[in-house]
């Protein structure tokens, strides 16, 4: 199959138009969204939803997020709760995906099998446009090859789908760059990925909000994902990922010691870098991808700097740790997914926890 991409910077209306009749005829189409890019279809529709898992090469246990184009459109899938709506009311459209009982009327395959539906609003133009135009909740995940760093370009997308899908809407880069924060109101609130929108903005509107455990640590044996997606290895280029963690002088150290150790086992290593720790790094190869101060600014480059490393053939990758608050915590979980939670926090152990890596 071609795929055809069309710039919504030079031609927006043709674009939507285009990408609204495929969705509308149970095709899947990718598009941008204000967290990642999405591969969106007409989630009404049994066929249609099994042509994201096919395009992905997704595992059909993983559900999917239901996206709509106005707040009046979630009564007809879900059972809307008061606390829903004041988080609507306060964070859509944005990057907010809010989990609740869902109506008879979503298939089982956009949820796969649960009693629950994952719904968001999301706020960049396109993607609203889009919505709108197909006249149809689209369930979409991110546009990757499943297991792959979800796509922040429209290029990420042609890379992982090329031939599978028919149309990529472009709409740049995307403004967080990580997906959205998902959180469950069945039960009690607790957020099971984190996102921009983070605890501390959530518990301002609805009161005690939890953060589930698998957002920063990995699930145990015979331990059962509360999010599904949760029990995947996630975000993961083909390059080995190690993190540096530790006190702000100590963790460059650390990363210099695991770059130099993964040098001297003959890989070919890249620090992603921050514009305070860069200095640290004299002789050695490294990217900047943000700045210490700015959590948002990691959030925005990491997925990219992923791909770009494989792309120029890094064998192994050091990435820096953030404090998990705030947008840091949003960081760090996709950080450790990537590592595989391969984290060394001392130069000391650097050596030692190279050689216990397989
Ligand atoms: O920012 C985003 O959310 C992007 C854009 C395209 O909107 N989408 C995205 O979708 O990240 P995806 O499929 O890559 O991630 C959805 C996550 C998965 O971890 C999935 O397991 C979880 O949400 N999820 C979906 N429905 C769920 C449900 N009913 N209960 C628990 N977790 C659910
Ligand atoms: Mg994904």
């Amino acid at each position: 199959m071609e795929t055809k991409l069309i710039d919504l910077g030079k031609e927006f209306d043709r674009g939507i138009a285009e990408g609204a009749r495929l969705i509308r005829s149970g095709q899947v189409v990718a598009f941008p969204t204000e967290t990642v890019y999405g591969l969106g279809a007409n989630a009404l529709s049994e066929r249609a939803v099994a042509k994201i898992f096919a395009a992905k090469g997704r595992p059909n246990d993983n559900p999917l997020i239901l996206h709509v184009s106005d707040v009046c459109e979630v009564d007809a899938l879900a059972v809307v709760t008061g606390r829903a709506k004041l988080l609507m009311d306060a964070f859509w459209p944005g990057p907010l995906t809010i989990i609740l009982k869902k109506r008879p009327v979503v298939p089982d395959a956009a949820t796969a099998n649960l009693p629950t539906v994952a719904i968001r609003m999301p706020e960049n133009p396109g993607a609203l446009a889009l919505i709108k135009a197909a006249g149809l909740p689209v369930a979409a995940p991110s546009a990757n090859a499943s297991g792959r760093p979800s796509p922040t370009a429209a290029s990420h997308v042609m890379e992982d789908l090329a031939g599978k899908i028919p149309l990529i809407l472009d709409g740049g880069p995307c403004k967080w760059g990580l997906e959205s924060t998902v959180l469950s109101l069945v039960g009690e609130p607790t957020v099971l990925r984190p996102g921009a929108v983070t605890p501390g903005m959530l518990s301002a509107v609805i009161g005690e909000v939890k953060l589930s455990p698998a957002a920063l640590s990995p699930l145990k044996e015979g331990e059962t994902a509360s999010s599904p997606g949760m029990k995947y290895t996630h975000y993961a280029p083909k390059a080995r990922v190690f993190l540096a963690d530790g006190e702000p002088g100590e963790l460059a150290k650390t990363a210099a010691a695991l770059y130099d150790g993964c040098k001297a086992k003959g890989m070919n290593p890249i620090i992603l870098a921050s514009k305070q720790t860069s200095g640290f790094y004299a002789g050695r190869v490294y990217d900047i991808i943000g700045d210490r101060t700015a959590p948002e600014t990691f959030c925005a480059s990491l997925f990219s700097a992923l791909r770009r490393a494989d792309e120029a053939g890094r064998q192994a990758i050091v990435l820096e740790a953030l404090p998990a608050d705030s947008l840091g915590l949003a960081y760090m979980n996709r950080a450790l997914r990537a590592s595989g939670f391969c984290v060394c926090s001392s130069p000391n152990e650097a050596h030692s926890f190279l050689e216990e890596q397989p």
